[in-house]
């Protein structure tokens, strides 16, 4: 069988991590959940104070930018990597409100966007990864075998999000999430480098309605038709 790379996009919250986890596993791939980079780079931000009522002090976040040192490590008892910012585990603190509510702005920055997408690139260089994310089908791997784009309804994604939350003991609103699920999709669609947009050679997936498990089945079995 030979290795490909399989580029999962999407909206916010739409299961792209679950799916892309459950192949990495079925395949014996390495998964990545670019995400979580963004979202390390904009806690540092925040916590370096370069963040202020959700606008970025670019400049001062690009000087420190060779600062920040990320890391994935494997987890064996989760099944899964961990991110680790400079050293320290930020799993949890990354996943929070506050980390969500400033991320897009984040992420629409040029600076942390190159630094980004080339370690993306750097750890896709073998082959055999599963990655998610809002750009690797149209940017970080144009190339990829196969590419899959997911969406689902704000209502459904914000349901599923809030759910999510509530389990990991986070104090969470429904409307704020939705509002915040919303909001990133705006600001992921509508920015000027790399915007979330369906690669003209992904395969869609609308999972309003459409069961996990059934999900996977399906995206599993088209996997096998590339590998
Ligand atoms: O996937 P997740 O919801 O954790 O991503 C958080 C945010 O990081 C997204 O809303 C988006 O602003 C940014 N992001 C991005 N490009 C990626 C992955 C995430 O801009 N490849």
């Amino acid at each position: 069988m030979k290795k490909i790379t399989i580029a999962i996009d999407g909206f916010s919250s739409t299961g792209k991590s679950t799916l892309a986890k459950q192949l990495a596993k079925k395949l014996h791939y390495i998964y990545v959940d670019t995400g979580a980079m963004y979202r390390a780079v904009t806690l540092f931000a925040m916590r370096s104070g370069f963040v202020e009522s959700g606008k970025v002090d670019e400049e001062a976040l690009e000087q420190k930018l060779d600062a920040i040192e990320l890391k994935f490590e494997f987890n064996s008892s989760l099944g899964y990597a961990e991110m680790f910012l400079n050293g320290e585990n930020v799993e949890k603190e990354i996943r929070t409100m506050p980390v969500s509510k400033n991320v897009s702005q984040v992420a629409v920055l040029e600076a942390v966007r190159k630094k980004l997408v080339a370690m993306q690139q750097a750890m896709g260089i073998d082959k055999g990864i599963v990655m998610d994310g809002r750009d690797i089908g149209t940017v970080v791997f144009p190339d990829a075998e196969l590419k899959i784009f997911m969406t689902a309804s704000p209502e459904k994604r914000a349901v599923r999000r809030y759910k999510e939350l509530l389990d990991r003991g986070e104090n969470v609103v429904y409307e704020d999430i939705l509002e915040n699920v919303q909001k990133r999709d705006y600001i992921d669609s509508n920015r000027a480098i790399s915007p979330l947009k369906k690669a003209e050679d992904a395969i869609e997936f609308d999972n309003s309605d459409l069961g996990l498990e059934d999900q996977f089945q399906r995206i599993y079995e088209h996997s096998l038709r590339v590998i």
